[in-house]
């Protein structure tokens, strides 16, 4: 299949075929393309924690508001991401480079994460999305359907699949044989607004107060969870209060102080 054609076809799909089994090999080759997906420094930081425990599906469903595919898909991926596979045997991730390249990059990834948990949260969840769109292509392509999910109660779900302190859950996915069609398309954005050329325009309106209030209170989250590491609920890493604010900030607060810039050896691009 065309990457067009799947990226096309891809869609949720809410009902699956609760009598369709998906094969081992099928997981394999589903897990094994979305473990090519990139991550930065090559960390490699997603879990793939892969729910077939009829009984710990019924249970995380119950955590789900319900919703029917995490019983009925084929395949429940319960995405994860290890906050610290950074610091975890770094020379892992650059074991087949030059000795010039991973005696620059282990450094470079110490230098990158170590004391930012921020840091670490945001790559976290951007890989575990790119790994996430991985999955549902290459599915699309074996002739399965999928739906991403973030419907559930994270602390719950983190409890039921004992997710490790220093781990995070990003979403589930599920991945199955399709049993109703998807609604049309819900409304999709026009280009023009979706696309910005070179910078925004100065004249656009500011974001309205309640939406930098919700940004700066996820923001004090962060500083208050990492002085504070205590505050979690001890299951998982991920801070109870940094949970989806209620309003989704809809502009991007501007940045105090530009981020130093992630050194990008040219030996990178040749490993
Ligand atoms: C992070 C994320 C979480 C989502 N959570 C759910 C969910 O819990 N339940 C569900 O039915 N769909 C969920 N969706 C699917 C969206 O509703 C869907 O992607 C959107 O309506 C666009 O439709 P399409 O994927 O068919 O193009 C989720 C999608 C994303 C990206």
């Amino acid at each position: 299949m065309k990457t067009q054609k799947a990226i096309k076809e891809r869609r949720s799909i809410k009902h699956f075929d609760a009598d369709h089994e998906i094969t081992a090999e099928e997981i394999e080759e589903l897990l094994s393309l979305a473990a090519l997906s990139p991550t930065a420094f090559n960390v490699q930081h997603w879990r793939f924690v892969v729910v077939d425990d009829p009984a710990l599906r019924q249970a995380i469903r119950a955590q789900s508001w319900d919703q029917a595919q995490v019983t009925d898909a084929s395949l429940l991926i319960v995405l994860c991401a290890d906050l610290k596979a950074w610091e975890k045997q770094p020379e892992r991730y650059w074991a087949n480079a030059d000795a010039a390249v991973s005696e620059f990059m282990l450094p470079a990834i110490k230098a990158y994460y170590a004391n930012k948990s921020r840091v670490q949260r945001d790559e976290a969840m951007r890989s575990c999305g790119i790994a996430a769109q991985t999955i549902m292509l290459a599915a699309k392509a074996m002739g399965y359907d999928s739906c991403p999910m973030d419907g559930f109660d994270f602390n719950r779900v983190a409890q039921l699949i004992r997710l490790p302190q220093d781990h995070i859950i990003s979403m589930f996915i599920t991945v199955g044989k399709a049993t109703e069609k998807p609604w049309p398309r819900p409304g999709q954005l026009p280009l023009d607004e979706l696309l910005i050329k070179n910078r925004f325009d100065p004249r656009r309106p500011k974001a309205q107060p309640e939406v930098m209030a919700a940004v700066k209170a996820e923001l004090v989250t962060d500083v208050v969870a990492e002085a504070m590491p205590e505050a979690n609920d001890g299951v998982s890493a991920e801070p109870v209060a940094a949970v989806k604010p209620k309003a989704k900030p809809k502009a991007k607060p501007k940045a105090k102080a530009k981020p130093k810039a992630k050194p990008k050896p040219k030996a990178e691009d040749e490993a």
